[in-house]
């Protein structure tokens, strides 16, 4: 596996080693679990070859103690993406990716303004503007996202048709633990107690009630919920254990 910081390199080798039609993608911010590595496999199964980037992307974070606090596991990443079969980990930093100091973005204005994006202002803007550049950088045939993050899987493909890139988006189904809580780079900062809570953030979503039902179920089980929402046929939840946002949705 290659690991490339440099975006001349990479662009070079594109347009040489790496450029065949079957290059898959998949953008991630590190921090990497069995979701990732899920989207990963996809990806080494459906191409030739495989690019993965890992860019902690500060454009999308509203809140400063978020984003110093997303966990860092470089090291482990570096070799779980290895033993995978990737062939390029691209590690760009901020000032080659925002040449221009993030005063180009993209924003959608309807479906961004609502669930995650009502609550943090900007997210969106931070999302699609990074995943532009880097589509528009790896040129992949296919980019892989995962369900979890389902209105960000949405948003990407709408931005992807509304500018015709010549990228597929790929949305792979959202991998749980045993216990049904979806796997986030976050729930690693869930204490033990919280931990063995976090579960119930999946199940109650899944009753067949209605969303302030849901709402108040979560709050006595001693959840801090920011929303639940129905779209479409789909539910949508975020809700906070201690300082841990977590999100979910599940097809209702
Ligand atoms: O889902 C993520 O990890 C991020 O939002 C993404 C797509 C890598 C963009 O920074």
């Amino acid at each position: 596996m290659r690991i490339i910081n440099d975006l001349k390199i990479w662009e070079e080798l594109r347009n040489t080693v790496y450029s065949s039609d079957s290059l898959g993608f998949v953008p991630t911010m590190g921090a990497l679990h069995k979701g990732h590595l899920s989207l990963v496999h996809r990806s080494v199964t459906e191409n030739d070859f495989t690019v993965v980037s890992i860019f902690l992307n500060p454009t999308q974070f509203d809140n400063a103690d978020d984003l110093h606090e997303y966990p860092d596991t470089i090291v482990s990443d570096r070799s779980r993406l290895k033993k995978a079969g990737v062939d390029v980990l691209l590690c760009p930093d901020y000032d080659q990716l925002y040449p221009d100091n993030y005063t180009y973005k993209i924003s959608e204005t309807e479906f961004s303004k609502q669930l995650c994006g009502k609550h943090r202002p900007g997210h969106f803007d931070g999302v699609l503007t990074v995943v532009l550049k880097l589509i528009n950088l790896v040129k992949p045939r296919r980019a892989y996202f995962g369900e979890k993050d389902h209105q960000q899987l949405k948003l990407v493909s709408g931005m992807v048709k509304a500018f015709f890139l010549d990228t597929e988006i790929v949305p792979c189904k959202t991998v749980r633990e045993i216990d049904g809580l979806a796997d986030s780079s976050r729930n690693s900062r869930l204490t033990p107690n919280n931990r063995k809570k976090a579960p119930l953030f999946y199940s109650i979503l899944n009753m067949d009630l209605s969303p302030d039902k849901v709402i108040e179920k979560l709050q006595s089980a001693g959840f801090k919920v920011e929303y639940v929402e129905d779209i479409g046929n789909r539910r949508y939840g975020a809700v906070y254990l201690g300082e841990v946002r977590l999100i979910d949705n599940v097809y209702h």
